[in-house]
């Protein structure tokens, strides 16, 4: 047993009965409910699970024998980090991209030009899984310390069989070896393979047959990247069907680069959420909210490549979204396992609060990965994932960026 004692303000984003805790903040009003709490403590079975969460003078009183004590040092506590959306396992680095953007080439046109995600596929192709586990483990290492307790880990990177199976496998050995949550995703429709732009029937039928493939291996969502320079609308409408009709939820990579409509497909297919968004339409992010998709957005997408950012002030406040972030961790647009700065760029980009910045980074990344009855949340019953930091407040974490003031993680209530 263990008690988390001298917590100085607490976050617990909890606001509800156990039900309403499972569901996502959506809108700016709700978005600002942290369910504060000072002079606060946890209490922590030996299985992990939170048995109490509240004032600090009331919880000592199940302090016994047994109890191990963990002082806070009257720092900011909250639910461990989710990262709902990121290329985790792959091959090599693509820093030679930069200068040539700096020096006008587009995103798209490196990857028209073989370059970009086709390159880090051949990078992955030839990477044994050895390889490829040692420099996911880094990562995934990297993203703990800043306070990730649940990462998602989407393949994309093989863009055959055997090459996606291959991630998948990665991602799979990791989450076994390490406590560190994962959920898994197949993204075998990630970009059209250099050698395959002259079949395309063929080979949209053989990237449906690889969602089923990958989701009998374990994959629990399918996502799909619909853009100008991958796939259409259609063959998105196309895949993602086929998916569901296999029991996988969905994803997708919706109008990062071009207004496609990929916002409104998330929202006619029911998936559980749509990212990037850089530029989706009012009545695609209205249509999303409607039907309940969670906005994923990405600014240190938009920061790296330079774009716009998503326009998060209009979900929350006009389109009454429920939002949440995530790093995108991959190679060639956003080369960064750091959360931390993905939420202090959502709080200075993206012009969300302190407040929202924490709910899409908790309770709302959780609901954007059929998590939100697991994690996000602190309340009695669920997991303590918990994040300690060496710092009074939040607003002194996001402003002070760049940086970790993490001072200790939990992952169901074991100090990692
Ligand atoms: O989410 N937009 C497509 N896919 C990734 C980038 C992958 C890459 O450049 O390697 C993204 O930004
Ligand atoms: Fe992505």
């Amino acid at each position: 047993k263990r008690l988390i004692d001298h917590i100085g303000l607490l976050w617990t984003m909890s606001s509800d009965s156990e039900q309403a805790d499972a569901q996502p903040l959506c809108g700016r009003d709700a978005m600002r409910d942290v369910g504060a709490m000072t002079d606060a403590a946890i209490a922590i079975d030996d299985e992990g699970m939170i048995m109490a969460v509240g004032k600090s003078k009331e919880l000592r009183g199940l302090i016994d024998g047994a109890t191990e004590v963990v002082d806070a040092h009257q720092g900011f506590v909250c639910p461990g980090f989710i990262d709902p959306h990121t290329h985790l396992v792959h091959g090599g680095s693509r820093e030679h991209e930069l200068p040539l953007r700096l020096k006008g080439a587009d995103y798209l046109d490196i990857l028209r030009s073989g370059g970009g995600i086709m390159s880090t596929v051949s990078m992955t192709r030839e990477r044994s899984e050895r390889e490829l586990y040692e420099q996911a483990h880094q990562s995934a290492l990297r993203m703990r310390s800043f306070g990730v307790t649940t990462v998602e880990a989407k393949t994309g990177y093989g863009l055959n069989v055997l090459d996606e199976l291959k991630q998948l496998r990665v991602a799979k050995a990791l989450e076994l070896s390490m406590a560190l949550r994962f959920v898994h995703t197949a993204m075998p429709a990630h970009a059209v393979p250099t050698d395959r732009r002259g079949d395309r029937d063929q080979l949209i039928q053989e990237l449906a047959d690889m969602y089923v493939e990958l989701h009998k291996q374990g994959a629990e969502f399918a996502d799909v990247f619909v853009d100008e320079g991958a796939f259409s609308l259609e063959e998105g409408r196309y895949l993602l069907e086929t998916a569901k009709n296999e029991g996988m939820k969905l994803k997708i990579h919706a109008d990062e680069l071009v207004a496609l409509g990929g916002a409104e497909l998330a929202a006619e297919l029911g998936a559980v959420s749509a990212d990037h968004l850089l530029a989706a339409s009012d009545k695609g992010l209205l249509a999303m909210a409607e039907a309940g998709v969670i906005a994923v957005c990405l600014p240190g997408t938009s920061f790296y490549l330079q774009k716009q950012p998503a326009r998060a002030r209009f979900m929350m406040d006009e389109a009454k979204l429920g939002v949440a972030i995530a790093t995108d961790y991959n190679p060639g647009s956003s080369p960064s396992e750091n959360f931390s700065l993905t939420m202090s760029l959502a709080l200075l980009t993206l012009r969300m609060t302190p407040e929202e910045v924490f709910v899409a980074a908790t309770r709302n990344a959780a609901c954007a990965i059929n998590r939100g009855h697991m994690s996000g949340v602190l309340r009695p019953g669920r997991s303590a994932d918990v994040v300690i930091f060496d710092a009074p407040n939040p607003e002194y974490v996001l402003t002070h960026y760049g940086v970790s003031h993490v001072s200790k993680v939990y992952v169901q209530g074991q100090l990692v």
